[in-house]
């Protein structure tokens, strides 16, 4: 057993969520139009992806747009999906490259049709990859999917493949979007804002937050490492005491 003032390893989350925020202030503080600001946060996916995959993790799940947001000025709303699609078709080619697969979770039928066809292309193509997903939230709300989830039990209930008396979480979040993945780890919001804004409500219930002043075009490789750093210094509990996540001590066994 390794002395007390040695520190363990570094624990890389396995799934690590990201509030992507502070587009529209970034470019209002360059003096530049809030599409501006967007265009850069598309860098900043791009090179987010591979710095988290380099880091070690394993998913990484990127809040894109919200079932709110659709309620934005439309030219910026038209502006978003165009910059969504272009986004997509340009990266296949290196998720391909790099073996990185694609998923999506929310409302995506409610897209765009173009948007649509270049998601389902992609995810088909990636599908057979294993190694690293990346999840796009797009038209995703918490509630939202509580609903959906809602819905499609209740039809499967009614249908006769569902028992009401055994369901429990684990039947229920076979219901939600995130079927089938798991739960993040650490919720990275950026901007400064301390809020969840309808995020992974249900799949977040025991992920660490990390909230940081960075504007996401300004987000870099080290501000990632730094949140993991952060994440580290957590100690995860579950419920439990502290005590009863210290390894047990070491017994004097008698020869
Ligand atoms: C995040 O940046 C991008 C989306 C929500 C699509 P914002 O556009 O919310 O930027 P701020 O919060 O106005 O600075
Ligand atoms: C959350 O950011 C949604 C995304 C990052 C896609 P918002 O900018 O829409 O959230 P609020 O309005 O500040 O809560
Ligand atoms: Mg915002």
């Amino acid at each position: 057993m390794p002395p007390s003032d040695v520190r363990p390893e570094p624990v890389v989350p396995a799934h690590i969520a990201i509030i992507m925020d502070g587009n529209g202030r970034w470019a209002k503080q360059r003096g530049l139009p809030r599409i501006e600001g967007h265009r850069r946060g598309v860098e900043t996916v791009r090179t987010t992806t591979f710095a988290a995959r380099d880091l070690g993790v394993k998913m990484l799940t990127l809040y894109a747009f919200s079932v709110e947001n659709w309620k934005r000025p439309q030219d910026e709303v038209g502006a978003l999906m165009g910059l969504l699609e272009y986004y997509l078709k340009k990266e296949l080619e290196t998720f391909i490259r790099d073996r990185v697969r694609l998923r999506t979770i929310g409302r995506t039928d409610e897209l765009p049709a173009g948007v649509q066809k270049v998601l389902r292309h992609t995810i088909e193509e990636t599908k057979h990859f294993d190694d690293y997903t990346l999840v796009l939230a797009l038209n995703y709300g918490a509630r939202t999917e509580m609903v959906d989830a809602a819905r499609a039990y209740a039809a499967a209930v009614a249908a006769g493949r569902e028992k009401l008396n055994d369901s429990s979480w684990d039947t229920i979040s076979r219901y939600l979007y995130t079927s089938g993945m798991p739960d993040p780890d650490l919720v990275i919001r950026t901007s400064g804002e301390t809020r969840v804004s309808n995020f992974l409500l249900m799949q977040a219930a025991y992920a660490e937050f990390v909230f940081t002043p960075v504007h996401w075009p300004d987000f870099t490789k080290a501000d990632l490492a730094a949140a993991i750093a952060e994440y580290n210094r957590r100690e995860r509990r579950f419920g439990l005491t502290s005590e009863q996540l210290k390894p047990a001590p070491v017994q004097n066994v008698k020869k």
